[in-house]
């Protein structure tokens, strides 16, 4: 991740003598929607036809030697498109038209390879109140990630790496803006750190590297970190952590975070799996797209980042963080097809596939997140199964729950965030996919429903704690084409969740 700096700015149009004046341009059935200073030049591009304002256009114009350099001294001017802002639009649609436009400011920022930009914000949009502006901000932010770690510095594109400094010009809305700008900086720093985390790879990212994560963001803020050693994990019973864990030469860990306001009545527990490298164990997966199981993580690194803008934000509502790190790697040590394991609240269980991991290292952390923290509700997000990217493809994550409410606030959430639910059922004739000959459960039911028939699995530990388990395997990395979405990880989940923290008051659990 680079950092880049947002500052708020009384700085005049007229006097900026910067790389990249940001106009916004809408439009109302055939009427351009802009500032006063472009609305001259847009007007005639309109009628042109070369630019309309829509949702994925941009256009640089040089106001040196034109009518426009009496309005501003910026060297370059960018026109970026919102799309139409039809009054039939919802919230949430507004939102990503918005940061969709973020998106495209960053990419033509990197275009012409500014480091600045002055941001106006135009009076004209009725919806771009600070929420507007938090997700414009948002997309800018998220559009600007890049994982440049390990490339040598002059094999990166030009040594250029993005926007290190926002300007934006608020117009009369100072206080407003100055919380829609923090609360930007949070969201999309937290979702970025989950892509930095994702990124790694295997050897680099491993059940030790959750760990410190989680001790030092524990040490540089209030939050509070437990980490379960595997000796812990051992005698507390967690059967699954164990035997998934077997094949691998690197020990397993149980990493909590929690966020414990001094006076509270609800508790929001997150669990999120952890498999630094899948390689299926025994089961081996196939050579052709292994490298991508080192994504296998992607939950865990979800709410662990998310607990990052929790520890800023410091909501009224307990969050306590759970991850079940390990690999899954074979060899002679390694769990065999046919072990039955037992799991920490006494549930045996027959291994059927070894590459069903997932939900044997998540059965154990609910049930014991749930037994020791006792949580109003329950979330888990969890890279699970290859069956929800048949069922929804890339563009949505799958959402199984026991719980209406829970589901359709968590919707509610990824609507507003961009990161859109889709709910499956949950019947209990699922489960009966799951019973085995010799053991309480086994931890395949065929290939039929496979996304759910794993949900199933999960529900075993839940009780009758309101729970809802969020399949991203299909969103995590992949994830539908926009512009403030990278090639590769995604950081899926981590702004829904905050979004669903932040309205915490209305969740009527
Ligand atoms: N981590 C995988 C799921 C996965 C597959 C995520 C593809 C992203 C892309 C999981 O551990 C797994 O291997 N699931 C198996 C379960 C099966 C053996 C019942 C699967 O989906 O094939
Ligand atoms: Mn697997
Ligand atoms: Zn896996």
């Amino acid at each position: 991740m680079n950092g880049c700096k947002v500052v708020v700015t009384q700085e005049s149009i007229e006097q900026y003598s910067g790389g990249f004046l940001v106009c916004l341009v809408s439009f109302n059935g055939k009427h351009p929607r802009c500032d006063r200073i472009i609305k001259k030049r847009v007007t005639e591009l309109f009628r042109l036809g070369d630019f309309k304002g829509k949702k994925s256009e941009s256009l640089v114009l040089y106001p040196e030697g034109t009518v426009l350099a009496k309005k501003t001294a910026a060297k370059r001017v960018l026109l970026v498109g919102v799309g139409e802002l039809k009054k039939e639009l919802d919230d949430a649609e507004v939102y990503e038209l918005l940061r969709n436009c973020g998106g495209n400011i960053s990419a033509a920022a990197t275009k012409v390879k500014t480091e600045e930009l002055l941001l106006v914000l135009p009076e004209y949009l009725e919806k771009l109140k600070t929420e507007g502006v938090q997700h414009l901000l948002e997309g800018m932010l998220l559009g600007n990630y890049r994982f440049e770690k390990y490339k040598k510095k002059d094999e990166k594109k030009d040594n250029y790496s993005g926007i290190k400094k926002i300007s934006i010009q608020p117009g009369a809305r100072l206080g407003s803006i100055r919380k829609a700008v923090t609360l930007a900086l949070n969201s999309s720093t937290a979702a970025m750190t989950a892509r930095d985390m994702a990124n790694e790879p295997a050897n680099n990212w491993t059940p030790n590297h959750f760990a410190q994560f989680a001790s030092s963001l524990a040490e540089s803020s209030e939050l509070t970190c437990t980490i379960l050693e595997k000796n812990q994990i051992n005698k507390a019973g967690m059967g699954g952590i164990i035997g998934v864990n077997k094949g691998s030469s690197t020990a397993p860990k149980l990493i909590i975070l929690e966020h414990r306001p001094k006076t509270f009545s609800k508790t929001i527990l997150l669990v999120g799996k952890g498999v630094t490298f899948d390689s299926g164990g025994i089961s081996l997966k196939p050579a052709a797209g292994m490298q991508d199981m080192k994504y296998d993580m992607c939950g865990g690194a979800a709410v662990m980042a998310t607990m990052q803008a929790v520890a800023l934000e410091k909501p009224k509502v307990r969050v306590v963080a759970v991850v079940p790190a390990t690999d899954n790697m074979s060899g002679s040590s390694a769990i065999k097809p046919g072990d039955i394991i037992k799991h920490y609240n006494g549930i045996t269980s027959e291994v059927i596939n070894t590459d069903a991991e997932g939900r044997l290292i998540l059965a154990d952390a609910l049930a014991y997140g749930i037994k020791k923290y006792k949580p109003s509700c329950v979330i888990d997000l969890a890279t699970l199964t290859g069956a929800v990217i048949i069922g929804l493809g890339h563009h949505r994550t799958g959402m199984m729950s026991n719980n209406d409410t829970l589901a359709k606030e968590l919707s509610n959430a990824g609507d507003k965030a961009g990161e859109k639910l889709w709910r499956l059922p949950l019947d209990k004739e699922y489960s009966e996919q799951i019973e085995s000959d010799v053991a309480d459960i086994k931890n395949v039911g065929g290939r039929a429903g496979g996304s759910i028939t794993a949900a199933a699995y999960l529900q075993k530990f839940v009780g009758k704690t309101p729970w809802a388990h969020l399949d991203i395997a299909g969103t995590a990395w992949e994830f539908t084409t926009k512009s403030y979405i990278p090639k590769g990880p995604s950081g899926i989940g981590v702004r829904t969740l905050l979004t669903f923290i932040r309205d915490w008051r209305s969740l009527k659990l």
